[in-house]
């Protein structure tokens, strides 16, 4: 059993996908910290994240520790990612071992993946599949909470731009863009809190099991 989660930054996806997997036993793999981890691994080298043979060889290489970096939820890793992430080289190196998952998760009961291209092209097999959004405002006010809930500064007009150029970038690459399956269940959850995005997206997977 597989649960495709896809949507845009902030709309509530990552939080749903946990819950789920806690909720049914299942294994949770956050596609997003995988890009996030290849980004960074160039950042930190001082390399440009959007030069294809150098980000390629990288997602090549990356290791399990590389996903335990500690700066990886910052925001100049979700731009770095948006950048690999369009870097067809890097997205065929990252396939198989999210199919992997999928297929045969640790747990052996099932698998929840979130990302963008889950319901598309990582598992168009996948059981059920949601696509979780929200409005760009709604979705840039929750984004600056979290920064400042963390005690980072953060101001709204850059927050709302950051968001806007990456879910530009990643609706509009070559390669995997995000968009909806065509069998996807699309939840807006711009006026939902998380436990009632929560007991929708429960409804779902159990009416589609
Ligand atoms: O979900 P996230 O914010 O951690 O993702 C960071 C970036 O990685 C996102 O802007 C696009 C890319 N990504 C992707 O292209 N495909 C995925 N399955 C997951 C993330």
């Amino acid at each position: 059993m597989i649960i495709a989660i896809d949507g845009p930054a902030a709309a509530g996806k990552g939080t749903l996908a946990r819950r789920l997997a806690a909720e049914l036993d299942f294994d949770y793999l956050d596609t997003g910290l995988i890009y996030r981890a290849v980004g960074m691994k160039l950042v930190r080298a001082g390399l440009d994240p959007a030069d294809s043979a150098q980000a390629g060889e990288t997602a090549r290489a990356l290791a399990p520790a590389d996903l335990e970096a500690p700066d990886l939820r910052e925001d100049a890793a979700a731009q770095a990612a948006s950048k690999v992430a369009a870097i067809p080289e890097v997205r065929a190196a990252l396939l198989d071992f999210q199919r992997r998952f999928a297929r045969q998760p640790p747990g052996g009961r099932g698998a929840v993946l979130d990302g963008r291209d889950i319901g598309t092209v990582v598992c168009p097999e996948a059981g059920v599949k949601l696509f979780v959004t929200a409005s760009l405002e709604k979705r840039a006010l929750r984004r600056l909470k979290e920064l400042q809930d963390k005690g980072l500064e953060a101001i709204h007009s850059t927050v709302l731009a950051d968001m806007k150029e990456r879910d530009e970038r990643d609706r509009n690459r070559s390669v995997a863009p995000l968009v909806p399956a065509e069998d996807a269940v699309v939840l807006d959850t711009s006026d939902l809190d998380a436990e009632q995005a929560f007991a929708a997206a429960l409804d779902l997977v159990r009416s589609g099991r």
